[in-house]
């Protein structure tokens, strides 16, 4: 219940109250108003205690989940891993002791990252350059290859996966709207459909997270139970969805629907495998701001935590928090934002607001842009004209000196002198 409809509730039991005169009924109303909010916000309280609780608690209690020991496999597997929030969980993986499989676009920075992460944790760690946007046809064949291939110590890494990290998301749009965005993209490339565009940011935010935990689940549950591990779990499936995923946002229409995906397909498959084989954990991380490429404004702080320290957080918590803002200004925030009515209206103002600067900053620079065009047409015209002008006149010169007496008289000494053989002569002409 909003804060808006306790209000009207409220006034509409006052002047009830004022009607009958009974100051019994008016405490009456606001008791049973403060007991209504209660009950319909109980859950996010509860969860917002729970994971404040639980952030202390690991904090001071880290490590509950021993990766040194390696209890769910040696392999942890991170997709759009070159930077932001990936590359820090690869990091922290590997200084766990993990073997890393890396998976992103750019294969010189997978390949520098690698190497690095091999050496500086003595691990085993590989790549995969892979873009999701594609078709899954154009990259599960090459998956299934690296997994099955054999590693220097004559294992695969489809025998011991004990970690899926799905990480990668892109943001197709932000602080804009659809059809603002629909007309960018048409003007942008017109011979690319919107639907073609966004069917791209679908396979990359969506598609991508049902692929490869349909290709890596059955291997982790398939595998022998790692030596040491007492917990019954085979593995941890880790999903990156967003805040956005429940409070649905005006102004970044396309990304916050791709990330309720997130939210619901790893939602719904971790109560699935807990009612069924309860062999896996399964994890749905829905930070609010991190100080990453996608964030650019933020610098990292208690605000919007680096990517390092962010995932610390949330791999402490792992086993405990099915669900995680994975930083505990994120909770208190949603909390406010989802009980208090008035907190999701300000964060729609917020974004239009937002929205109208930015609009207005592209518009300034289209302006901009404009007005260079303008300035740079008018000087080549400009020079292009005065050196058509200068041309006549130099043609105008010509002409006239060609055709004036003088010249006239020297060129008839110089034939003159040419015929009668005079070395003067020669020279003057040449
Ligand atoms: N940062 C935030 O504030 C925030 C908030 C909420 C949720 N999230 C979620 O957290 C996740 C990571 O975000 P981030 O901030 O770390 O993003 P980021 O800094 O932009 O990094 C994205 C990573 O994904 C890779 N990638 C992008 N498109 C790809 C594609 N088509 N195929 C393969 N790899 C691709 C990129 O590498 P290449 O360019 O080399 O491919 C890069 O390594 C996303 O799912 C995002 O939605 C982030």
């Amino acid at each position: 219940m909003t804060i808006f409809t306790a209000s009207y509730a409220l006034i509409y039991s006052l002047l009830l109250t004022i009607a009958t005169l009974s100051c019994k009924l008016l405490a009456i109303s606001i008791i049973l108003i403060l007991t209504n909010w209660l009950a319909h916000n109980i859950t996010e309280i509860a969860t917002c205690l729970k994971n404040l609780v639980l952030y202390f608690i690991s904090h001071f209690v880290p490590g509950h989940l021993d990766f040194k020991k390696l209890p769910y496999g040696k392999w942890c597997i991170v997709t759009g891993a070159t930077q932001g929030i990936g590359k820090a969980y690869a990091e922290a993986f590997a200084k766990r002791g993990m073997n890393i499989l890396i998976i992103s676009r750019s294969e010189d920075k997978l390949k520098s990252q690698s190497q690095e992460l091999a050496k500086k944790y003595k691990v085993d760690a590989t790549y995969l350059p892979m873009d999701f946007s594609k078709s899954p046809s154009t990259y599960v064949s090459r998956l299934r290859i690296l997994l099955n291939e054999k590693r220097a110590d004559g294992t695969t890494i489809a025998e011991s996966i004990g970690v899926l990290v799905n990480n990668v998301g892109a943001l197709p749009y932000a602080y804009d709207t659809l059809v603002n965005d629909i007309a960018r993209r048409q003007k942008e490339n017109p011979l690319e459909t919107y639907g073609d565009r966004m069917q791209k940011n679908l396979n990359t935010n969506c598609l991508s997270q049902m692929v490869m935990t349909s290709e890596i689940i059955t291997l982790m549950r398939n595998k022998p139970i790692p030596v040491g591990n007492t917990s019954g779990k085979k593995g941890i499936i880790i999903s990156l969805s967003s805040y956005t995923c429940k409070r649905p946002m005006p102004f970044w229409v396309a990304y916050t629907a791709c990330k309720a995906f997130n939210f619901y397909f790893s939602d719904a498959l971790a109560t699935e495998i807990s009612f069924t084989t309860n062999d896996l954990i399964v994890q749905t991380v829905a930070p609010m701001e991190v100080a990453t490429s996608m964030a650019p404004r933020e610098k990292g702080g208690w605000r919007a935590p680096s990517a390092e320290k962010f995932v610390e957080v949330c791999i402490n918590l792992i086993g405990w928090s099915k669900y995680t803002h994975g930083w505990p200004i994120h909770d208190l925030r949603a909390l406010f934002n989802d009980c208090v009515g008035g907190g999701h209206f300000a964060i729609y103002i917020v974004l239009f607001d937002r929205y109208k600067r930015i609009t207005a900053g592209r518009l300034r620079k289209q302006q901009i842009q404009l007005r260079e065009m303008r300035e740079k047409v008018v000087k080549h015209t400009k020079s292009a004209l005065s050196r058509v002008s200068s041309m006549e006149g130099v043609k105008r010169t010509v002409t006239r000196v060609a055709s004036s007496d003088m010249v006239k008289r020297v060129v008839t000494r110089v034939a003159s002198r040419q015929g009668s053989g005079n070395p003067e002569a020669r020279d003057y002409t040449e």
